[in-house]
C-alpha cells in the first residue's frame, strides 16, 4: 500500500526521500513522487512506475535542491496510476504540497464545494482535494497552523498526511487517522515515514503516531498536539533490528529469504516462551481466573493470518473443548458480532495494521470483548490497541506474499493453545509434553523440509505450465490447503482454489478433467485413508496428482500419485508449520519459472491499510 516518507535536517532531502521510499517499495506501489522545499519554491517531481523512473528523471534525486522534503509512493485507489494521480499533490496556489495514504470518505462533497468556490482540479485523486481545501483555509485565516486544524476538523475517512507549506521553509506537517505514520529523531533532523524500514537506515529512535494527533517537524525536532491541539509527549521506542534484516543478503528475492529464515524465526518466536518443559507467557498480562472465565474464542483476521486462524480453530477447539469462531475481518466488522464481555478475540495481523482487522478489534473492544492480539510489527497499531500482545519476533517481512510471518503466527497461536489449555484443564499431560516436545523439534525439522529445496524446484518446472490448480485436503489438510492455494495464486498468476476434500463431489469435482493438478494435502495421520480415497477420486476423472504427505507414508503415497513431497513426522497439530514451507517454496519456484515478480506481484500490496 502507498508509502510516506519525510525529511528535515541540514542534507539534501531529495536523496533521503528516495532512499526511504527505496525500502517502502516491497509494499506494493504503481507510482512515486517526491517534493522538496528550496529557495523557498517547492519543487516537484514524480512519475508513474517503478521508483527507477523517478531516481533517473530527478538524477537521483540531485536536481531537487533543498533540506526539507515529503515523497510517496502511491498505490491507486481513486483514479487511475499515472503522472497526474501520482502524490504529492499541489495547491492552486503551487505554495502548499500534500502526501496521503488512506481514503477521504467525504472528497466527493468537499470537492463540490470548492469547484463552486472557483477551485479546479488536475487529478481525480480525493489528497488533491485535501492540498485545496488547505489552500482555501490558509487562505482565509493567514496561519497555517490553524489551517491545518481546520483541515483535519473536515476531513472524514482515513489519513496518514505528510503536509510542506513553502511559507514554512523549515517545517513538516505529519498528521494520523486510522493509517500508521511514525515519527523519526536524528542529530539536528527529523523524519516521517509509513514504515519504519524506511527511516532504520538513519534514526531508530521512533514515535508512533495515535489517530487523531498533528506533528510539526524541525531540524530542532517535533512538537506533537493532541486531538484538541494540546502539546503532549509521547513514549520513544527503539528499533533494535539491524539494517541487513530489510536486505536480501545474497538471495535473489525476499521471498526465499524469509523462508529460509523460518527456522530461526519460530525458534525466537518459541524458545523463549518456553522454560524447563513449561509454556511460559509472561508478556500475556491475563490471570488464570482471566483464562479459566473466558466465554466464547473468535479468531478475527484476513488473507494468511485469517488461514492461520483456521488451524487455529481446529487446535485450540481440540486443547480447549471449546467452540472457536475464525472470521474474516472484513466480515466480522459488519455483522453484528454476538460478542461481549468474558469474550476473547484473537487478533492476528503480521503488520498491525490492515484496517479491516483495526476495525474488527474495535468493534469486539467497543462489544466489550478482550483483545488479546499476534502481531509482527512492534508498535503498530493493533498491537497498541489491544489488552494483550503476543508478538511473533519475526523480524521484518519485505515480500508481499507472507511465510515466515505465517509460520511464527502460527507457533504463538499453538503455545497459547497449550498454556490456556493447562490452565482450563482440558490439555492432558501427554499432549502437553508432545506439543512442547514437537515445538522445540520444529526449527530443525523445518530445516530437514528446506533442504529439499531443488526437489521442489524440479517438480515446480513440471507444473509451472498449469492454469488451473486445486488444491484439497481435510481438518488441519484443509487448513493448510487455503495457504497453499493463496501462496501459489497471488505470486505466480496461477488459478488456483482450495477445497475440503468432502466437498469435492459437491459440484467442483465437475472441473477436474483430463491433466488438471490437484494438489492433495495428506500430512494429517488420522485421515490418511480418507486423503487416498480423495486422491482416487480425482484420478478418476484423469487429474494429474501432486501429493504432500508424512515420511513415513511417502512410499504409499508415491505409488498412488504422480508427485510426492514429504515432510518429517511430528505431533498432529503441528503438521501444517511443517507443511506449509514446501507449499512456499513449490510457489516460489512456480512463480519464478513463469518470469513473474515474485517479491512484488502485480495488484498488491503489503500492508492493506485501506478496506
Ligand atoms: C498473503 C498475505 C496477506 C496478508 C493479509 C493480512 O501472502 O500476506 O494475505 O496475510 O493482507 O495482513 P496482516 O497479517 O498484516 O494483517
Amino acid at each position: 500500500m502507498c508509502g510516506i516518507v519525510g525529511f528535515v535536517g541540514a542534507e539534501q532531502a531529495a536523496p533521503i526521500l528516495l532512499d526511504g521510499l527505496r525500502r517502502l517499495e516491497y509494499r506494493g506501489y504503481d507510482s512515486a513522487g517526491i517534493a522538496v522545499c528550496g529557495g523557498g519554491e517547492l519543487q516537484i517531481k514524480k512519475s508513474r512506475g517503478r521508483l527507477a523512473i523517478l531516481s533517473e528523471l530527478t538524477h537521483d534525486g540531485t536536481d531537487l535542491s533543498g533540506t526539507l522534503g515529503i515523497g510517496h509512493t502511491r498505490w491507486a485507489t481513486h483514479g487511475a496510476p499515472n503522472d497526474v494521480n501520482a502524490h504529492p499533490h499541489l495547491s492552486r496556489s503551487g505554495r502548499i504540497a500534500v502526501v496521503h495514504n488512506g481514503i477521504i470518505e467525504n472528497y466527493a462533497e468537499l470537492k463540490e464545494q470548492l469547484l463552486n468556490k472557483g477551485y479546479t482540479f488536475r487529478s481525480e485523486t480525493d489528497t488533491e482535494v485535501v492540498a485545496q481545501l488547505l489552500d482555501y483555509y490558509y487562505d482565509g485565516c493567514g496561519d497555517f497552523f490553524e489551517a491545518v486544524t481546520c483541515l483535519l476538523n473536515a476531513l472524514e475517512g482515513a489519513y496518514a498526511l505528510g503536509i510542506v507549506c513553502a511559507d514554512y521553509p523549515d517545517r513538516l506537517y505529519a498528521a494520523r487517522k486510522d493509517a500508521p505514520l511514525l515519527l523519526g529523531y536524528g542529530e539536528g533532523a527529523s523524519y516521517l515515514a509509513s514504515d519504519v524500514t524506511a527511516l532504520i537506515r538513519y534514526t531508530r529512535d521512533i514515535v508512533y503516531m495515535d489517530d487523531g494527533e498533528l506533528a510539526i517537524l524541525s531540524d530542532r525536532g517535533v512538537r506533537i498536539y493532541d486531538r484538541q491541539m494540546r502539546p503532549i509527549e509521547k513514549e520513544h521506542h527503539h528499533i533494535d533490528w539491524e539494517i541487513d534484516a530489510a536486505e536480501k543478503g545474497g538471495y535473489a528475492h525476499f521471498m526465499l529469504k524469509e523462508i529460509m529464515e523460518q527456522p530461526r524465526a519460530v525458534r525466537e518466536a518459541t524458545a523463549a516462551r518456553i522454560q524447563g518443559g513449561r509454556v511460559v507467557l509472561s508478556d500475556l498480562t491475563m490471570t488464570p481466573e482471566q483464562i479459566r472465565a473466558i466465554g466464547k474464542i473468535y479468531i478475527v483476521a484476513c488473507g494468511s493470518s485469517y488461514h492461520v486462524g483456521m488451524v487455529g480453530k481446529y487446535n485450540l477447539e481440540r486443547m480447549l473443548r471449546r467452540t472457536v469462531e475464525v472470521c474474516l475481518a472484513s466480515e466480522f466488522r459488519y455483522s453484528d458480532p454476538i460478542v461481549g464481555e468474558g469474550d476473547l478475540v484473537i487478533v492476528i495481523s503480521q503488520s498491525g495494521e490492515t484496517l479491516d482487522t483495526m476495525a474488527a478489534l474495535r468493534e469486539a473492544k467497543k462489544r466489550g470483548a478482550r483483545i488479546l492480539s499476534i502481531v509482527n510489527v512492534v508498535g503498530s497499531s493493533i498491537a497498541r490497541e489491544s489488552d494483550d500482545v503476543l508478538y511473533t519476533w519475526a523480524g521484518p517481512e519485505i515480500a508481499v506474499a507472507t511465510t515466515k510471518a505465517y509460520s511464527t503466527q502460527m507457533a504463538v497461536l499453538n503455545l497459547l493453545g497449550v498454556y490456556f489449555g493447562d490452565i482450563m484443564g482440558t490439555v492432558d499431560y501427554e499432549t502437553y509434553t508432545d506439543m512442547v516436545r514437537g515445538i522445540l523439534a520444529l526449527p530443525e525439522q523445518m530445516e530437514r523440509v528446506l533442504e529439499q529445496g531443488a526437489a521442489i524446484h524440479e517438480l515446480a518446472k513440471r507444473c509451472a505450465h498449469h492454469e488451473d490448480v486445486f488444491f484439497i485436503g481435510r481438518n488441519l489438510d484443509y487448513a493448510l490447503s487455503l495457504e497453499g492455494s493463496l501462496k501459489l495464486k497471488e505470486i505466480s498468476y496461477i488459478h488456483s482454489e482450495a477445497y475440503a476434500s468432502g466437498e469435492l463431489k459437491h459440484g467442483t469435482i465437475s472441473l477436474v478433467e483430463d491433466g488438471t493438478l490437484v494438489i492433495a494435502l495428506a500430512t494429517y495421520g488420522p485421515l490418511f485413508d480418507k486423503a487416498m480415497s480423495n486422491v482416487e477420486e480425482v484420478q478418476a476423472r484423469g487429474a494429474q496428482v501432486l501429493a504432500l504427505t508424512t515420511g513415513d507414508r511417502a512410499d504409499a503415497m508415491a505409488e498412488q500419485v504422480d508427485m510426492v513431497l514429504s515432510v518429517p513426522e511430528t505431533e498432529p497439530m503441528l503438521l501444517p508449520q511443517l507443511g506449509v514451507v514446501p507449499l512456499q517454496m513449490f510457489a516460489y519456484y512456480i512463480a519464478l519459472e513463469r518470469g513473474c515478480d515474485i517479491d512484488k506481484p502485480r495488484n498488491l500490496a503489503k500492508s492493506v491499510t485501506v478496506e
